[in-house]
């Protein structure tokens, strides 16, 4: 935010002087990157600090739609956005429950305000996701089934007692469904008596 100040210098005419009235060092802090554990809860800090109070015009948290708004009670599901104001900061953590793969994606915490705005962003991925693996073994294949898996699973590892060299006789199929997660069905060939798992 900007001023302008114009002095009179008789017959020079009208001298510009520009004075930049920089607010009071308004600062908006928030994380690059989250990277979370699936079933952890994330806090996503958004923290303003000032020197002057502010005159809020719009202050939330969207991601692809709006998530919550500064001074407007909401109740949601699978996060809470928390307000706290003290003398110097606006504090306005954005937590997310429970987090699975649905909520990865770009937070963006945005305020607007007669002093100035500000926008900062979060990237959030989410890892470690498996849910139940089903193993069925007959003598002549094995079929292993793992559903709810995230991030996408790149190898499924047969073992054998201590023995890893019957890998190759294995195939995976991935299949992503509807919710973010993957399907991986893993079969592997089996010799006559041999059992792996
Ligand atoms: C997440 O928060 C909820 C509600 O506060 C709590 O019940 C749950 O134990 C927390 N989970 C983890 C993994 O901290
Ligand atoms: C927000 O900023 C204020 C001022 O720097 C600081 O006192 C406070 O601890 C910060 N809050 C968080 C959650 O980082
Ligand atoms: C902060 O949140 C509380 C309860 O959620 C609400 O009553 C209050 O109005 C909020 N204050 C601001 C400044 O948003
Ligand atoms: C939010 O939920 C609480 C408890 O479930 C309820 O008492 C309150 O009225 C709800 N508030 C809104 C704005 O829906
Ligand atoms: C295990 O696999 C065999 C042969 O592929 C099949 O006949 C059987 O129904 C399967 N059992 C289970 C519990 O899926």
């Amino acid at each position: 935010m900007a001023c302008m100040r114009f002095q009179h210098f008789g017959l020079l005419g009208i001298l510009w002087l520009p004075v930049f009235c920089i607010v009071g060092g308004l600062e908006m802090y928030t994380v690059d990157k989250v990277l979370a554990t699936c079933g952890d809860n994330v806090t996503l800090p958004c923290n303003i600090t000032t020197e002057v109070a502010l005159d809020i015009k719009e202050f939330k948290w969207m991601e692809k739609n709006d998530i919550c708004h500064w001074g407007v009670e909401k109740n949601l599901t699978s996060m809470q956005c928390a307000n706290v104001t003290s003398q110097n900061s606006y504090d306005f953590p954005l937590t997310i429950f429970n987090i699975q793969p649905e909520h990865k994606g770009t937070y963006h915490c945005k305020l607007r305000s007669k002093e100035g705005t500000k926008n900062g962003q979060t990237i959030v991925r989410v890892q470690k996701c498996v849910g139940d693996a089903l193993v069925n073994v007959s003598s002549a294949e094995g079929t292993c089934l793992f559903e709810g898996v995230y991030p996408k699973p790149t190898v499924v590892l047969w073992k054998q007692g201590h023995d890893e060299s019957v890998q190759h006789w294995s195939k995976t199929d991935v299949k992503e469904n509807a919710d973010g997660f993957f399907t991986a069905v893993s079969t592997i060939k089996l010799r006559n008596g041999r059992h792996g798992g």
